[in-house]
């Protein structure tokens, strides 16, 4: 029998090297037609899950400029204790680990976690939600986000949030994508329309507002790097 929605879901998740595990994740949500383009973006980026997931965040180039950009800005060492914020598949905190740092991961994929508790071992990695960090006021002495900015509803409070956990002093770096790139393979449609894309002037408005000081933006091999200071 012919299954017209079914090929059209099948067509567009292979479009993003999904597969008959994906389709079969989208039916059992049993979610109406309206929630396929939030799903997907929950799917391949917002929240990423299955097996695609895993091999796309484990992957050695996966946003391997967004994590050169946030390392170079930290300047790491062995006095530092790094919180990466949606973590994915945990290369920047393995990459992280190299500088003698100590380095905690948070994400709210259990996918996620698993595969970067595998890549970074020697890292604490948590299941968590960026706008209620479990931890407590001043764990920290850098913060990171890579990639994932783009995804936050609430992007001053999770700044806010970066500010408690840090000491005094402590770095937050966020490496997100540019209005620029949307449409292209680094935001495709639908994932593009789900998310947020700011100016530089809008960065560094936001970081003021979460009560950051000594705010820095920058555009960075397409991308769009914001640093600041508690
Ligand atoms: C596009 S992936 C980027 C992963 C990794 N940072 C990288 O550069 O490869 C976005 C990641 O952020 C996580 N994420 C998105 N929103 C989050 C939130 N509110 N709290 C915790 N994790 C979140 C997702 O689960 C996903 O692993």
């Amino acid at each position: 029998m012919s299954d017209p929605a079914g090929e059209r879901y099948a067509q567009v998740l292979e479009s993003f090297g999904l597969a008959a595990e994906d389709l079969a994740a989208w039916r059992a949500s049993g979610l109406p037609d309206e929630a396929f383009a939030g799903w997907l973006t929950d799917r391949v980026a917002r929240r990423p899950s299955g097996s695609r997931a895993r091999e796309v965040y484990g992957a050695e180039e996966v946003h391997d400029f967004a994590r050169r950009a946030i390392l170079e800005a930290l300047e790491l060492g062995p006095a530092d204790h790094l919180l990466e914020i949606g973590c994915g598949g945990g290369l920047l905190l393995r990459d992280a680990l190299r500088t003698g740092a100590r380095v905690t991961g948070l994400d709210h994929s259990q996918d996620m976690v698993e595969l970067a508790r595998e890549r970074a071992p020697g890292a604490e990695v948590v299941l968590g939600a960026a706008d209620r960090l479990p931890f407590d006021d001043g764990t920290f002495t850098a913060a990171a986000m890579a990639v994932v900015f783009f995804f936050l509803d609430d992007p001053v409070g999770v700044l806010r949030e970066c500010g408690r956990v840090l000491s005094p002093g402590g770095w937050v770096a966020v490496y997100t994508t540019a209005a620029e790139l949307r449409g292209t393979p680094a935001a495709p449609e639908p994932i593009a329309s789900q998310g947020h894309f700011y100016t530089l002037a809008e960065l560094a408005e936001l970081a003021a507002r979460a009560g950051l000081r000594h705010v820095e933006v920058r555009t960075d091999n397409g991308g769009q790097l914001l640093t600041a200071q508690t």
